[in-house]
């Protein structure tokens, strides 16, 4: 059984689909990256999924339990840092963790217990005293962080975590996510920073306009679409004939030339023997190679074939 399952989830304001009929499946364990641009959908799925908004349509189950009709089984195994900070400032770092760990029904030493363990996972134990109104924003969002794991939850769902941070608490974040993972968690991460998602994520759904238009490992994405990647030459001297009959290659899709042509940019379509066939033409026609280095595609090159846009905001 899968940990979370969306089946056809639907959310609905006026006639606006802001998800679209959206399935797929977390499994225990993962780090599961939720992407896609500003207004995609993401903080939507993730609020019904959290109980805090209804369905218009579908089923979530977390565990097996269903948030339409068990939606406190579902609220106690889930915790949320959300996009929008949930903290007091008028409470210390302290109080804050503890007031939530009360809503989730610890007490007494074990409450105690588990606030120093929280704020010594982010990093704030030397700031336990101290009101989140002192806090850089990257502090609260790791104060934010400790509120919604003193439960243990066994899904931890952090939306946008990192955006507008320093890189020091970014970098932070980023660690604490794996190790909840490594503890035990299995996580959902939204972002639109395909960078992180990349790095941290087992898998990958991207969301566009409230659908779900890709989703697994990276590898697979990348397969599925079908994916171009971009291989450099540098070559001791220009040669027309050899230029053009790489361009003739059926799996050289662009072919670009900079430094008087002792640079060779080949956008190449998938194929096993294309470097072999490059290499072959350019020994032929007596070309030294001097390097070659190769782009990989990545999620970002993926959104925008897909969709024909970028994956930011400019
Ligand atoms: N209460 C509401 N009434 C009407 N439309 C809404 C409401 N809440 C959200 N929307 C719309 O739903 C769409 C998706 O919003 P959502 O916040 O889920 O996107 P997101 O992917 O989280 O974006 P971001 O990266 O900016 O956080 C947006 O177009 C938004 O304007
Ligand atoms: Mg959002």
């Amino acid at each position: 059984m899968s940990l979370v399952a969306f089946r056809e989830v639907v959310k609905k304001y006026d006639t606006v689909l802001t998800v679209n009929h959206l399935t797929f499946t977390i499994e225990e364990g993962e780090i599961f990256g939720l992407l896609g641009p500003n207004g995609a959908g993401k903080s939507t799925a993730i609020s019904m999924l959290s109980g805090l908004l209804d369905l218009s349509g579908g089923e979530i189950m977390v565990d097996g339990y269903s948030i339409r009709k068990q939606p406190l089984e579902v609220k106690r195994r889930i915790g949320l840092v959300p996009q929008e900070l949930a903290i007091y400032e008028s409470l210390t770092a302290r109080e804050n963790v503890t007031f939530f760990a009360k809503l989730y029904g610890l007490r007494g030493k074990l409450l105690q217990e588990r606030a120093d363990e929280a704020l010594q996972f982010v990093g704030l134990r030397e700031r336990a005293k101290d009101k989140p109104s002192t806090f850089s924003g990257g502090m609260k969002r790791r104060l934010n962080i400790a509120c919604a794991i003193m439960h243990r939850p066994k899904l931890i769902i952090m939306d946008e975590p990192t955006v507008g941070i320093d890189p020091q608490s970014r970098n932070h974040i980023l660690e604490s996510v794996r190790e909840l993972n490594r503890l035990g968690s299995t996580v959902i991460y939204t972002s639109h920073y395909m960078e992180e998602v990349e790095t941290i994520c087992s898998r990958v759904g991207i969301l566009d306009q409230g659908k779900l238009i890709a989703c697994g490992t990276k590898e697979e994405l990348k397969r599925q679409a079908g994916q171009e990647e971009k291989l450099i030459f540098e070559i001791d001297r220009r040669s027309d004939l050899t230029m053009q009959e790489m361009k003739a290659h059926p799996s050289v899709k662009e072919l670009a030339e900079s430094d008087n042509g002792r640079t060779v940019e080949v956008t190449v379509k998938e194929s096993p023997s294309i470097l072999q066939d490059l290499l072959f033409i350019m020994q032929k026609h007596g070309i030294t190679l001097r390097k070659l280095s190769r782009i990989e595609p990545n999620l970002e090159s993926l959104f925008l074939q897909m969709t024909g846009r970028t994956l930011r905001d400019e």
